[in-house]
């Protein structure tokens, strides 16, 4: 590899550095860093995009120059926007400072930019190379990108189970299958999503909190999918200080008498089936990238089924649940050849405390 093309890559290394700062943050906005360098190849600004609404990382950058850019060079991890959103268009600042190569990463799956940033950039005489560190873009931006091309959030699916393969017993009871540590990670790993969902019956057996115990500011949405509305009077999840809350409920099945059960302060939205990808679509047009899957294995498994899920979250603990009737993550899968089997891919193992945490893909 030659000396530039380290360089290059070493700027672009960088400007993912930084897109990364934004990990919990950005959403329903993608994460992007951007390092602009003068004319002889010297360091003089970076910024990166914190929140919606907020600068995003090329506008940072050109705030935080500490010499004139005219003559230099950008490395930016996405395709810069063209179009007017919460900020004025990246492109316009980087055509007016006189910058004359742009190093993208990737290009923008956002209809609205897609190409034409790219274009504008051309257009104005500007040299623009796409493709440095592409892999390690699509990863970071993942959730993003499965969004604005599916227009449906990225799911995950979190569970936990026994050495037996049960994650509770016949009567429901479940806490607590892991260790302290693993919950404790659980929390912290919900502060990465944009809302977490259970179903009717977890809420009414768990009575769960579903937050990150203060680890992100705003929380999580909640969100609870029921066919019954049969949800009970009192619950952790009314308690609308903590976090928001949103039922969404299956008005083909559910009996909207039992709406008077809901404080007013969560939010209602009715579904025409029980299908999940509708869930999946109306936190996608709420500006969810990633939601969390916490629910039981019958949400689950449906869940699975519609493409809701594209990765899965295992902890281990090293404990007997037993018993022919306890319950299993998939119970409702029943494959009958083994080449109807769900394969994994790219699964990561790691150790906590003595449980263990297995992240794996899931390619539909
Ligand atoms: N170990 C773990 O990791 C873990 C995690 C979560 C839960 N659990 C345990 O799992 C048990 C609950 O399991 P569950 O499977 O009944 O989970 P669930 O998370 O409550 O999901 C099932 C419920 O979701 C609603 N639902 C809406 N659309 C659905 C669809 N298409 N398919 C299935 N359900 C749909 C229904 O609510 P309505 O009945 O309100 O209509 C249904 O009863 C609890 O005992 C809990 O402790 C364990």
């Amino acid at each position: 590899m030659s000396e530039k093309n380290v360089s290059h890559i070493k700027w672009m290394k960088r400007a993912i550095f930084l897109a990364s700062l934004g990990k919990n943050t950005t959403s329903p906005n993608p994460r992007v860093g951007a390092v602009i360098l003068d004319k002889n190849g010297n360091l003089i600004s970076e910024g990166f995009h914190f929140k919606a609404g907020m600068p995003h990382a090329e506008a940072m950058a050109f705030s935080n120059l500490k010499k004139d850019a005219k003559g230099g060079s950008m490395y930016v991890n996405l395709e810069p926007c063209c179009h007017q959103g919460k900020t004025p268009p990246c492109v316009d600042k980087i055509i007016s400072s006189g910058i004359r190569k742009v190093y993208i990463s990737i290009q923008d799956p956002d209809k609205r930019v897609s190409g034409k940033g790219i274009q504008r950039l051309k257009d104005a005489g500007i040299k623009v190379h796409l493709g440095i560190c592409k892999k390690e873009s699509l990863d970071l931006n993942k959730s993003f990108i499965h969004r604005n091309i599916t227009e449906k959030s990225f799911g995950v699916f979190k569970w936990a189970m026994s050495i037996d393969g049960r994650i509770g017993l016949r009567n429901g009871k479940s806490k607590w299958i892991t260790n302290e540590e693993s919950r404790a990670l659980v929390h912290a790993f919900r502060a990465e999503f944009d809302a977490i969902i259970i179903g009717g019956n977890t809420l009414r057996k768990d009575n769960p909190f579903l937050t990150t115990r203060g680890l992100k500011t705003p929380e999580p949405l909640r969100v609870v999918f029921t066919k019954t509305l049969d949800l009970p009077l009192k619950a952790n999840l009314w308690d609308c200080n903590k976090a928001k809350t949103i039922v969404i409920y299956d008005s083909s099945t559910a009996n909207e008498n039992y709406l008077a059960r809901i404080p007013k302060c969560v939010d209602l939205e009715k579904v025409s089936s029980d299908n999940p990808e509708l869930i999946s679509k109306i936190l996608a047009k709420r500006g969810c990238n990633k939601v969390l899957w916490e629910c039981g294995p019958k949400l689950a498994t449906s869940a699975m089924r519609s493409n809701c899920i594209q990765e899965i979250i295992t902890f281990i603990a090293p404990k007997i649940l037993g018993g022919e009737y306890s319950m299993n993550p998939f119970g409702d899968f029943e494959f009958k050849e083994m080449n109807e089997i769900i394969k994994l891919t790219d699964s990561k193992f790691s150790l906590i405390g003595n449980d263990i945490c297995v992240k794996s893909s899931f390619q539909n």
